[in-house]
């Protein structure tokens, strides 16, 4: 991988540096979640800050056409080689390359955290046709699950953020501010948790570990070193060898919400 330089610009725009690790190990949400969020026989869709490409390869099968918005060019040109059927475009939340009411669904995936959300709401508004939906997700392993907890809490992994039921309840408090504004174009907000298991070994886990921009950003030899005390811890949590497979935890925290 790439070392970040110190012109990095910041945490949001990291993820380009392990772009093909990201499309190759980052999990989409199970398909209950993102048929959740989707509206009613959706026609044209838009995933929104779409990455690599995880969530937006699930779409074709589920909508007419696929619209996808990612400002980093690594991160999009994955995504544009994995989707050659997809309309794929540089652009971010704040400023969308789309016409007035053409989308009726717009999903934002493990993203919305990096949005300016006081010009990006108005800006999905704009897109989106009336009585459109908007889906928010984040999928990520669940930390919720005692030994997981135990595990990420040891590698001191928290990164500052609260405990992992205050940081759900932070994100529905962010959301409803942001979406639920007596002028607000949407209404209606709900929320759902979606859990799920993937097959996995220590290995593989910790390589996932590699694509969170915090870990991104580590200095070269800090990373290798945080990577591999979570290999290691992770091998005697589950008392397993590297390359065992076991039953990894995923949660899915989604919000979905309709334009006025
Ligand atoms: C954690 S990744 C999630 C990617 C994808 N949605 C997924 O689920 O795999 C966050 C993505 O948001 C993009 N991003 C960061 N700031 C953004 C913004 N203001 N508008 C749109 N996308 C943004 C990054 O380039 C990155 O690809």
């Amino acid at each position: 991988m790439a070392t970040p330089s110190p012109s990095t610009p910041d945490r949001a725009a990291s993820f380009g540096l392990v772009a093909e690790d990201y499309g190759r190990l980052r999990p989409a949400p199970p398909d209950e979640a993102i048929d959740w969020m989707l509206p009613e026989h959706p026609s044209d869709v838009l995933d929104l800050a779409a990455g690599a490409g995880t969530l937006t390869a699930l779409l074709p099968s589920r909508v007419r056409q696929v619209h996808a918005v990612e400002p980093d060019d690594r991160m999009r040109a994955v995504l544009a080689g994995r989707l050659p059927g997809a309309d794929v475009r540089a652009g971010t939340a704040e400023s969308i390359p789309l016409p007035d009411a053409c989308v009726d669904g717009v999903i934002v995936a493990s993203a919305w955290h990096w949005f300016d959300t006081g010009r990006a709401v108005p800006e999905i508004a704009r897109v989106l046709r009336p009585g459109g939906r908007l889906g928010i997700v984040w999928n990520g392993i669940d930390r919720s699950v005692d030994w997981v907890d135990r595990w990420s809490s040891g590698l001191g992994d928290h990164g500052g953020q609260p405990a992992p039921e205050g940081r759900v309840a932070r994100r529905g408090e962010l959301l409803r501010a942001a979406l639920e504004a007596p002028d607000s174009p949407f209404g209606g907000l709900e929320h759902a948790v979606f859990t799920t298991t993937r097959r996995s070994t220590p290995a593989q886990t910790t390589a996932l570990l590699g694509t969170y921009s915090r870990v991104i950003l580590l200095p070269e030899a800090e990373r290798e070193a945080h990577l591999a005390r979570a290999l290691d811890a992770l091998c005697a949590e589950l008392g397993i060898g590297p390359d065992d497979a076991f039953a990894l935890p995923f949660r899915a925290l989604a919000w979905r919400t309709t334009r006025r």
